[in-house]
């Protein structure tokens, strides 16, 4: 009988925890991250995603781990840890250099190194393969083997799941590339395609998400538009949508881990080649400030209405970076959040489904998870969960607006 191969993972976020998940049904499964308490929550069965619930996560034979020596002797690395960019919307691939090293301390020969974090064209051959060589003392394709291959889940998206998405593979040469390609056809039952190269990978996710901003931020500016003609945007795109080759976005404020950084990776490997990516950076700097839109429309709404802005009782609906999910990083509601503490209001956030411990040690807020009947003078819609379209939230939403200003651009309430 063949021995059952032994996959570790690294890093259990959003994106490293479902693969355990998926990957224990079929491999001996590590999963280590260097968050001591995420692993004694993840050892208990609880999981700070929301994707899975504690009697799932119990009945997955997962060993979880922040102990790096226990990945020795791994078939599969899979590095999943977080590829942010830093104060100058450069790349800070830190994260990735720390798991690159862990992983080259326990690298055995034949092993195959797999980096699923969204990195620039040319980084995981430029940088991951390098470190990896050099702290393991072994070669790329003679001893061990390399491939990139991009996550594409949907954090929130019930229908979408991780073994329902297709999936793109390369590798450091053909054989890795065909042994990535196999094992993750154990698990992936959507079609899963064979890049040519690493770089055309890494590419393939930068403009991936890079699409969607631009095309976003083309929604964001045509907002203001349809707003200025005092049309509905919504209607518009109805109508567009007949087309069949139009596609439907929404306006509203871009965050999170992907959408809002991965461009900048893209606009970083372009200036590395004199290239000014100018329409990227432009879609960067129209979703980075439609806050700013937002506030202006709304203040111009109070002072028609001779309402000062200032010791306002203000509420706003939803926190997460966008519907349907609990991730609150970069989220663009604490932008609106800020701006109207810094005119003296009190501002309450509501947001039952977002990452409350996230909320308070990332921005230092306390989320409202359930409605009081007190009642506001400035209700806004930023993010429109599902769960907001009950009828109980809906009709208490309405009833503690009863005497506000409500500024509702996600159309929950009409
Ligand atoms: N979240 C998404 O929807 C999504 C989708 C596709 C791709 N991605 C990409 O996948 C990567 C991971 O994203 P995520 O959302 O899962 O991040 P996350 O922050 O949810 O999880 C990453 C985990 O890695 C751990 N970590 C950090 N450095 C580590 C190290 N050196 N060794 C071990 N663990 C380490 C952190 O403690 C954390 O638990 C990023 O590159 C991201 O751009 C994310």
């Amino acid at each position: 009988m063949t021995r059952k191969k032994l996959v570790s993972i690294i890093g259990l976020g959003y994106v490293g925890l479902p693969l355990c998940f998926h990957i224990s049904n079929y491999y001996k499964t590590i999963g280590f991250d260097t968050d001591k308490k995420k692993i004694e929550k993840l050892v208990l069965g609880k999981d700070i995603t929301n994707n899975f619930s504690i009697d799932d996560l119990k009945k997955k034979k997962i060993y979880f781990t922040n102990k790096s020596n226990y990945m020795k002797g791994s078939d599969i690395f899979i590095i999943c840890v977080p590829t942010p960019i830093n104060k100058k919307n450069k790349p800070d691939l830190r994260n990735l250099i720390s798991a690159c090293k862990i992983v080259a301390k326990n690298l055995k020969k034949k092993s195959t190194v797999i980096i699923e974090s969204t990195v620039y064209p040319g980084c995981t051959e430029n940088i991951c393969i390098p470190i990896l060589e050099s702290l393991s003392g072994m070669k790329c394709n003679l001893d061990f083997f390399c491939g990139f291959s991009p996550e594409r889940i949907n954090p929130g998206d019930k229908f979408k799941t991780l073994t329902k998405i297709e999936k793109v593979v390369s590798g450091s040469n053909v054989y890795s590339k065909n042994l990535i390609y196999k094992f993750y056809k154990k698990f992936i039952k959507a079609k899963i395609h064979k890049a040519t190269n690493i770089k055309v990978a890494e590419a393939a996710k930068i403009i991936e998400n890079t699409q969607r901003d631009i095309n976003i931020a083309l929604i964001n500016e045509f907002f203001k538009i349809c707003d200025a003609l005092n049309i509905d945007i919504y209607d518009v795109i109805k109508m567009a949508n007949t087309k069949w080759n139009f596609m439907p976005f929404y306006p509203g404020l871009v965050g999170g881990h992907c959408i809002s950084v991965d461009p900048y990776y893209l606009t970083y490997s372009a200036k590395k080649f004199k290239i000014n990516a100018k329409m990227v950076l432009s879609g960067r700097y129209t979703n980075d400030n439609f806050h700013k839109y937002i506030c202006k429309k709304i203040d111009q709404n109070l002072k028609i209405r001779n309402i000062k802005n200032k010791n306002l009782s203000i509420l706003l609906v939803g926190f997460s970076f966008k519907e349907n999910t609990n991730d609150v990083r970069n989220t663009g509601v604490f932008k609106i959040y800020q701006y109207y503490k810094s005119k003296g209001n009190k501002v309450d956030i509501f947001d039952p489904i977002a990452d409350k411990t996230h909320a308070k040690n990332i921005y230092g807020i306390n989320l409202m998870q359930k409605l009081s009947d007190k009642l506001y003078n400035l209700v806004i819609i930023c993010v429109k969960h599902d769960k907001f379209i009950e009828k109980s939230i809906k009709k208490k939403l309405l009833s503690i607006s009863k005497n506000a200003v409500v500024y509702d651009f996600k159309k929950l309430l009409n």
